[in-house]
């Protein structure tokens, strides 16, 4: 973006064609406090492997992943013998460590053996190995063995040890052990996330015997310090955002795939030993470390409000539950609820509270399912599953609006609210900037899940990296819900986070590796709406053109701030096409303005070794007269946001 430090000579200038945007100083609609916001469900390493802070893969052995399904078959995968000879073994012998983690790893050691043995884990493709930061470790041991573990980050690009810890550890035959490091940093960091962690025992007092393992971990230091926490670099990616809510537990993945695999809010709380873990349904296990709780954490430290997911009674395959069986599933979500929302003389409320949070959670809308429309879940959705739930929830906690996955709500009284999902390409995209001009005010809408998948007007599979031009495309669509904001409520990007490892090739607002955090085009764009958002919507009056190629929205803060936001798509450059922006009412004489564009239509963001960010975003004071501004595009696609 080019200043005009002579804005009101330029406005002079400017040709008699030259888009005038006249925004009134009053008029408007409220809009929504809540309109930009995040959708978490753990999809390709959102959570595990992700945001949740375990570094171990495989640490409970609670199932696999072939061809990219989940599955509960049990294999020692990620994990590798050391010491001649010794052996791996998944087992299941008695005693387990508890009924919800009943697979064990055995540890099989040649007679004769002396020296270091045990095993070591490869990570979430590697470790991060911080020599800044705390780590420790732990795990749960049965067999004889009075002795030390040795535990330690080993680099397998310089192949050296990164500082190691010894914990002494006593076990017996009969029963299991757990032994935590102490807390360590590492004596230097990884060249590279290229890097294993190693669990090494005294061999020559296991020679010719076995030892069992189960439950093995390392942490980093998490995000504010929370115990069973979050990644520090991702929860400050997405505090980055200043995004107002959050959707959660998901998403498909919520749903789950197939019967009895939905997300089960009682067994992601508690004690780790107690949470099984399920086969998810974007091709991993979930373990369900980063659970209910962790989950409603992460919202509370990022100051979001929470949208509530319940299972509704549908899996992905199609399965349903019968209405004359649905009864135990709402009974599920109302304990839930009691668990989230009821005081400590609750039955739920006090087992929240026995796990560190007596304060109820806050839920600002509960939404009834997911998708309800696939694979034929739209007449039992319509039929009873809808009601069902609404008539529970509604009759025990009247102040929480509902959100049907379904347009029409099925309870279609005045203020049900109803969710929408919209993926497509780019092209796609723009067109939808009028989507909600004419919708009923009557019916709050959400977006809760939107992403463009593609450039262009392209419609096969998905590009692995958002474009500047799709940005900028899902910059018009959030300039029509901005505009509608009295009755778009919310919307969220879907993906949030993937692991750029696992899933290149499809879009995402954040990507990571173990080493790295990647913001995409559409994570700035999304940053810069949120946090340039008024309280009000702002009639704008146009002369000397129309929507497009030029797309604007303008809002009105609490503090009388006027916002202008501006999409460029594809359109003119330069000073002599500078439009010209009146703030009508205003005398002032500078703004605040702010740019993202990139060098190209085709820019992405890339991981650091791949070329880094193309994005840039600047902020300069551009000077008018009287509220009068003259805004010239540097770049054909460009979002550019005027504060007066
Ligand atoms: C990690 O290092 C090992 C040993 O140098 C090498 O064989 C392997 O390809 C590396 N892996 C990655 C992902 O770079
Ligand atoms: C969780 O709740 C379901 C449904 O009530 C029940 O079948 C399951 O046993 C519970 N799990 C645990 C660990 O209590
Ligand atoms: C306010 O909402 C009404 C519909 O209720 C709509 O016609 C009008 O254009 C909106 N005004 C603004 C500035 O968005």
């Amino acid at each position: 973006m080019k200043l005009s430090t002579l804005g009101s000579i330029f406005s002079f200038l400017a040709g008699t064609n030259a888009l005038t945007l006249n925004i009134a100083s009053s008029g408007g609609n409220k809009s929504s406090s809540l309109l930009y916001g995040l959708l978490y469900e753990d999809i390709y390493h959102s959570g595990d492997g992700g945001l949740y802070g375990e570094l171990i893969r495989n640490r409970a052995f609670q199932g696999s992943s072939a061809n990219r399904v989940a599955s509960l078959d049990r294999n020692t995968d990620y994990w590798h013998p050391v010491g001649e000879g010794v052996t791996l073994e998944i087992d299941t012998s008695s005693p387990a460590l508890s009924s919800s983690l009943p697979y064990q790893m055995r540890v099989d050691v040649p007679a004769g053996t002396t020296g270091r043995v045990g095993f070591y884990n490869d990570g979430f493709w590697g470790f991060n190995v911080d020599a800044t930061q705390e780590y420790i470790a732990s795990l749960y041991m049965r067999g004889e063995y009075s002795g030390t573990v040795e535990t330690y980050f080993h680099s397998s690009t310089s192949d050296s040890v990164l500082g190691s810890t010894t914990t002494s550890i006593a076990s017996s035959a009969g029963k299991w052990t757990q032994g935590y490091s102490p807390v360590f940093h590492p004596t230097a960091s990884g060249a590279d996330a290229n890097n294993t962690f190693y669990f090494t025992f005294d061999g020559a007092q296991l020679a010719g015997k076995s030892i069992y393992v189960n439950l093995l971990s390392v942490f980093k230091q998490t995000y504010k310090n929370r115990i069973n926490g979050v990644r520090t670099d991702l929860a400050e990616a997405l505090d980055g955002l200043s995004q107002k809510y959050i959707r959660l537990p998901g998403g498909n993945n919520m749903e789950g795939l197939y019967s009895p695999y939905y997300w089960k809010w009682n067994e992601t709380i508690g004690d780790l030993v107690n949470r099984p873990g399920r086969p998810g349904t974007w091709g991993d296990i979930n373990t369900d470390g980063f659970g209910l709780v962790e989950q409603m954490q992460l919202a509370e430290d990022l100051g979001l409000e929470v949208i509530l997911g319940v299972w509704a009674g549908l899996y992905l395959n199609g399965q349903l539950i019968a209405e004359a069986d649905l009864d135990p599933y709402v009974d599920q979500v109302m304990d839930e609820l009691e668990f989230l929302l009821g005081d400590t003389s609750t039955t739920y409320g006090s087992l929240r509270a026995s796990l560190g949070h007596p304060a109820p959670y806050k839920l600002a809308y509960i939404e009834v399912g997911n998708e309800d429309y696939l694979n034929g879940g739209t007449s039992s959705y319509y039929a009873y599953r809808y009601a069902a739930f609404h008539n529970a929830i509604s009759a025990a906690y009247p102040t929480i609006p509902l959100i049907s996955t379904i347009n029409p709500n099925p309870i279609n009284t005045e203020g049900a609210a109803l969710d929408l999902h919209i993926y497509g390409n780019q092209a796609y995209f723009a067109s939808l900037f009028g989507t909600f001009d004419q919708a009923s005010r009557s019916y709050p809408v959400f977006v809760n899940e939107y992403a463009a998948t593609n450039t262009g007007s392209n419609t096969r599979g998905e590009i692995g990296a958002q474009t500047l031009g799709m940005a900028c495309a899902e910059a018009i669509f959030l300039l029509g819900c901005e505009r509608n904001s009295d009755v778009v409520v919310g919307s969220a990007y879907g993906a949030l986070i993937k692991s750029y490892d696992e899933e290149p090739g499809t879009v995402a607002v954040i990507k990571h590796t173990a080493n790295e955090v990647l913001r995409t085009m559409s994570y700035y764009v999304q940053k810069l709406f949120a946090e340039n958002m008024g309280s009000e919507t702002v009639p704008v009056s146009v002369n000397g053109g129309g929507f497009g190629p030029v797309y604007w929205s303008a809002t009105r803060d609490a503090e009388g701030k006027t916002i202008l936001k501006l999409v460029n798509y594809g359109g003119e450059i330069g000073e002599e096409n500078a439009v010209q922006v009146v703030v009508e009412g205003s005398s002032a004489g500078t703004a605040t303005l702010t740019s993202l564009t990139a060098d190209s239509v085709d820019s992405v963001n890339n991981l650091e070794a791949l070329g880094g960010e193309a994005s840039v975003i600047t902020t300069t004071t551009l000077q008018g007269n009287n509220g009068v501004f003259s805004v010239a595009f540097d770049k054909a696609y460009e979002i550019v946001i005027l504060v007066v």
